[in-house]
């Protein structure tokens, strides 16, 4: 089923974003808090310095303080890490993922 957002629509949504951190993962997971059919959050970013280090890290303090209901957990992982990814995500039943990881160059 899909609702008006265009989401499709699970009993309980298991959703894990790559690059939370960024410009467009910070702004997308401040919009899925407020979605309620959402459980979880895995918000995952190996905060590279790419870019100001420091704003990654104020967009990941903002998350946590609007996260009033735990909804997400942190992991400072590098995508690239196939063996480390299965290991924390394996289990966890992704119902949805965003790639969001970039680097240019
Ligand atoms: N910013 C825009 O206006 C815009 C518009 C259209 C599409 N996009 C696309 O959206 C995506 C995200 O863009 P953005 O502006 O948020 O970029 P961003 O650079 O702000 O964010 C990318 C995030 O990914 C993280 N990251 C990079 N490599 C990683 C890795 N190997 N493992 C884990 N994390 C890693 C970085 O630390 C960073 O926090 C890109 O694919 C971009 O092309 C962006």
């Amino acid at each position: 089923m899909v609702n008006g957002t265009g989401f499709l629509i699970f009993h309980k949504m298991n959703i894990l974003i790559t690059g939370y951190a960024g410009f467009i993962g910070f702004h997308l997971t401040k919009k899925l808090l407020g979605i309620k059919i959402i459980k979880n959050i895995y918000c995952l970013d190996n905060f590279n310095d790419y870019y100001d280090v420091k704003l990654k890290k104020h967009r990941h303090d903002h998350i946590v303080s609007l996260d009033k209901s735990k909804k997400c957990s942190f992991f400072k992982i590098n995508i690239k890490n196939k063996s480390l990814l299965l290991k924390k995500f394996k289990k966890k039943k992704l119902t949805s993922y965003f790639i969001l990881q970039h680097r240019l160059g």
